[in-house]
């Protein structure tokens, strides 16, 4: 049975109040949104013919997902990063600051305060002997392709297992969590090691929706970058690597075009030393190009929140 009752006195004069319209206190602006969210909400109540069962499933897997702690990995997942992303690309665009390495969404997993070290800096404690060492390397530029000097290349990606430490209380503080300052050509280089794609936890809320949707809730290897210095817009950024299976099919929709980045195996022994090394690694070069602006407002991270984020140094 299908009835409609969105356009009756009794469901407008509900939704004013449930929004407050009729109160003196309050917040506008929520006020207006709340009365939008559910409106649009009640207008899907009507339009699906969504049924008390239905609803109360709803609302018990809004209950599970903040149990769980995965309300900031269902948005990825349904889209809600990517298109912020792709809002904060179209005000560039309408400020004439577009252009640069594009940004990419940041995920739930940074963790704030980690090791600052100059030019280089080894990222992995070493406890994982079979993985393959990575060395991560590239140079910040400004557009016209001028080295940019102590900018903070604040890196951070999973162990090979797809956990990151912190999250993973297995792994040492900051393991694969390192902050480094550009040198005066602009460079930074990391050891580290190669990670591993990753994918919602099986039993959780956000592959739970995934699966009615028919997706997946793998993403690819990728590494996280946020790079900051004065006078410049932050980029939040990562690299997807070449040849993963989920490469262009990230259930997070992080992969760009130009963020996809080659893995070379280096065989050459002579290579190898000049890191320190005695056997082959991969390396993988990411060149970053910044934007210059004189808005304040664009030169740090939004705020969100971020493990250990005002705590550590
Ligand atoms: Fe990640």
């Amino acid at each position: 049975m299908t009835v409609k009752t969105m356009h009756t006195a009794d469901v407008k004069d509900l939704l004013e109040k449930v929004a407050g319209f009729n109160q003196e206190g309050g917040n506008e602006r929520v006020k207006k949104i709340v009365h939008r969210l559910m409106h649009d909400i009640f207008q899907i109540v009507e339009d699906f013919d969504v049924t008390a069962e239905e609803f109360w499933q709803a609302v018990y897997y809004v209950g599970d997902l903040g149990k769980n702690g995965e309300a900031a990995l269902l948005a990825p997942g349904l889209g809600m990063d990517k298109y912020l992303d792709i809002r904060m690309d179209a005000e560039d665009e309408q400020a004439g600051l577009a252009g640069g390495t594009p940004r990419t969404i940041e995920g739930p997993l940074y963790v704030a305060g980690a090791p600052m070290s100059e030019g280089f800096a080894r990222m992995d404690d070493g406890s994982d002997e079979s993985a393959e060492t990575m060395i991560l390397t590239g140079q910040v530029t400004d557009e016209n392709g001028q080295p940019v000097a102590n900018a903070v290349v604040d890196v951070w990606h999973a162990n090979t297992m797809g956990n990151y430490s912190y999250f993973d209380q297995s792994q040492t503080d900051y393991n694969l969590r390192r902050r480094i300052k550009t040198d005066e050509n602009g460079r930074y280089t990391a050891r580290s090691i190669i990670p591993a794609g990753y994918g919602c936890p099986p039993e959780g809320s956000t592959q739970a929706l995934l699966n009615l949707l028919g997706r997946h809730g793998n993403r690819p290897a990728h590494i996280h970058f946020f790079i900051a210095k004065p006078g410049y817009k932050h980029l939040t950024t990562q690299i997807n690597l070449a040849g993963d299976e989920y490469t262009y099919d990230d259930f997070a929709f992080a992969t760009r075009e130009e963020l996809v980045v080659e893995a070379n195996r280096i065989e050459d022994p002579a290579k190898a030393e000049q890191f320190g090394l005695n056997k082959p690694f991969t390396e993988v070069e990411f060149n970053i190009q910044l934007v210059a602006t004189d808005k304040p407002e664009l030169q740090s991270r939004h705020e969100r929140k971020r493990a250990l984020e005002g705590e550590a140094a």
